[in-house]
């Protein structure tokens, strides 16, 4: 049957079977080379989207800023400070203006409740641009990145080291459960994923032929690895408290030369970013020299390698939000 993602919220890739995320990486392909080729698809001239940012972003707001004018549309953004919602109006009421105004609504917020809650009462599309427990577009782009750096989805084994129970993990995990892409979270057991979403993405893989499989051994885990992925060991919204469990929890766990070597000769590196690959930041020096590191989840060796494919993948973040945002509000 036709694929048809007209008037759909984009929340969670559980949402989603394998036929309509395939559909969204050719389309992202395709809306890649129109790009390239300098060739116009303003194909939503005349309508509008809002995006509503609670916390940071630099990669998933400006792909929906350069997605969106390519698009020919108008761009609202909000961040926490600029709009009633939360403070003086509920995110029903919030979703149910918006929607009266705009065409669809990106949210990048804390839960995964309140992108629920806008999708259930705006009546237009409604993209999660990042809560705690999911992270849905930056899965188009991984995905697409992973197809074309490795031509296949399928068979390909794909380790996740690190915080395994984030946004991250727990969205890599239902993304290569969904196309068949065998997924290993390497991770100590206490930042393994739920068990509920471990069950629920078991009974997805089996279906499409991939396994699933949780792992705090780091050679057997990243042996014969095609993708080695990381994110930062702490995320937005945790406290700062939280870094020196984390470290000792995680440093085993660094991708560094070692992993890489330990994986298949052609694997790839790949991160969402921003990355603690050197000291170059607040929060890196900070965080580097309260605890004498010098790097965090990766060497600066393996970020800046060959085998890195990290800008590829963030440009990706620009063609496949296109995707996303062309086939739910429709041409
Ligand atoms: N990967 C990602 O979502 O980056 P931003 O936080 O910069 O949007
Ligand atoms: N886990 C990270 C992802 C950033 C894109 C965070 O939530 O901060």
């Amino acid at each position: 049957m036709a694929v048809n993602l007209r008037g759909r919220s984009f929340l969670k890739l559980l949402d989603f079977t394998p036929e309509e995320i395939r559909y969204l990486l050719d389309l992202s392909k395709e809306l890649k080379l129109l790009k390239r080729t300098g060739m116009l698809h303003d194909k939503l001239k005349g309508k509008n989207i809002v995006l509503l940012f609670e916390k940071t972003s630099t990669r998933t707001r400006c792909s929906f800023e350069v997605a969106g004018r390519d698009l020919g549309l108008g761009v609202t953004y909000l961040d926490s400070a600029g709009s009633q919602m939360g403070k003086k109006e509920s995110v029903a009421d919030t979703a149910r203006v918006l929607g009266r105004m705009y065409d669809g609504i990106e949210y990048r917020g804390f839960s995964q409740e309140v992108v629920e809650e806008l999708a259930k009462f705006a009546g237009v599309p409604v993209w999660n641009g990042l809560t705690d427990e999911f992270h849905p577009t930056q899965m188009i782009a991984d995905l697409l990145t992973i197809e074309e750096k490795l031509g296949r989805l399928k068979e390909i084994n794909f380790v996740y080291m690190g915080d395994a129970r984030n946004n991250m993990g727990n969205s890599l995990m239902v993304a290569c459960a969904k196309m068949g892409i065998n997924f290993t979270a390497c991770a100590p057991k206490e930042l393994f994923p739920t068990e509920e979403l471990v069950e629920k993405c078991k009974q997805i893989a089996k279906e499409n032929e991939s396994t699933i499989t949780l792992t705090e051994n780091v050679k057997e885990g990243t042996k014969n690895a095609d993708v080695i992925y990381t994110d930062v060991w702490v995320s937005m919204g945790e406290p700062d408290e939280v870094w020196e469990s984390r470290l000792k929890l995680l440093l085993p766990y660094q991708v560094n030369k070692e992993v890489m070597n330990n994986a298949k000769k052609e694997a790839i590196f790949m991160h969402c970013l921003p990355a603690y690959h050197d000291l170059k930041t607040k929060v890196g020096k900070e965080i580097g020299e309260k605890f004498g590191l010098s790097e965090l989840e990766v060497t600066d060796e393996v970020f800046e390698g060959k085998q890195s494919v990290v800008f590829d993948e963030a440009e990706n973040r620009m063609h496949s939000i296109k995707a996303i945002i062309l086939a739910t509000i429709g041409a």
